[in-house]
């Protein structure tokens, strides 16, 4: 397994996407993605899934020292109180004494966000979580979050695939040793009929959704790909022997001109 290094933490390259798993389902592929070598999952507040998530961790049987475990809090929880309240709460849903990253779910222009930031830190401060970090941040954003953020933040989880050009948000963050963490790293399953990742994954004898994260873990982007299926849990680990030419990368970082924006989010907040 291949690492992201970022202001202190060190983020498992590959992790396990829970978006949409639930029950004993989702407890059942948490466990088994441990088993076959992940070591990095992703949970939320809102995907109601935290207890299975800690239930599969425990499973297991891997050590929880060499998990990374990721949980974010909703924007209705990010006045101070209530944040620490909420990161109080995800631990008793997962039963663990911290998590290894706590992030802010998606901005909330309604709550200050120095206070959001000052509750975030504070609730590191107090051993609820190893490390801070937000997730759908802008470059704006970033640059304001970092200046008042009293604790170094250790990653942005944005969307991130081929279709979708983030340049401008992954240099905004490489600038201030901001690690990136992509969700939706396959854009949905979309790209396993994509013409471009099909041939070049003939060349490497990989899939297009191997060849999708390769593209990304290659860019040094951390990736969470969800799958509910066992035998994809291995594919999608898969893609740390071979190794993308530059032309390839070139090649799959010109898809998004093509492509447009394809996902939208059941959760992304609509403000007024
Ligand atoms: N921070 C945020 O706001 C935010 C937003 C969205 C997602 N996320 C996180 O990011 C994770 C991943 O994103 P996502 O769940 O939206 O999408 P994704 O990981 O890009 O795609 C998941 C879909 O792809 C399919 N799939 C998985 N592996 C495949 C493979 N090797 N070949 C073909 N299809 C495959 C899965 O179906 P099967 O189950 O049938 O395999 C599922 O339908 C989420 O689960 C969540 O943890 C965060």
């Amino acid at each position: 397994m291949r690492f992201v290094e970022a202001n202190g933490a060190r983020i498992p390259a590959i992790g396990l996407g829970t978006w949409e798993l639930s029950g004993r389902d989702c407890a059942r592929v948490v466990e088994q993605a441990l088993k076959l070598g992940y070591r990095h999952i992703d949970t939320a507040q809102v995907y109601e899934n935290e207890r299975e998530v800690g239930d599969g961790v425990r499973a297991s049987g891997v050590r929880r020292d060499e998990i990374f475990l990721t949980t974010k809090i909703w924007t209705t929880h990010f006045a101070p109180n209530d944040l620490e309240r909420s990161a109080k709460e995800r631990l008793v849903r997962m039963r663990m004494s911290e998590v290894d990253l706590l992030l802010l779910h998606w901005p909330n222009p309604h709550v200050p966000l120095e206070e959001t930031l000052g509750a975030l830190a504070h609730a590191k401060q107090a051993g609820l979580t190893r490390h801070i970090g937000v997730s759908n941040f802008t470059v704006a954003l970033i640059e304001e979050a970092v200046a008042l953020c009293p604790e170094p933040l250790v990653c942005n989880q944005i969307e991130f695939h081929p279709y979708l050009d983030q340049t401008k948000v992954k240099e905004a963050c490489a600038r201030h040793g901001i690690a990136l963490v992509a969700y939706s790293p396959i854009a949905k399953g979309r790209i396993k009929t994509d013409g471009t990742l099909i041939r070049i994954g003939r060349a490497h004898h990989k899939t297009p959704a191997q060849i999708c994260l390769r593209w990304l873990v290659q860019q040094n982007v951390s990736a969470i790909p969800r799958t509910s299926k066992i035998e994809r849990l291995s594919e999608n680990i898969d893609i740390f022997d071979f190794r993308l030419s530059d032309k390839e990368m070139h090649e799959i970082s010109q898809l998004h001109s093509e492509a447009g924006r394809l996902t939208d989010y059941a959760f992304a907040p609509k403000w007024d």
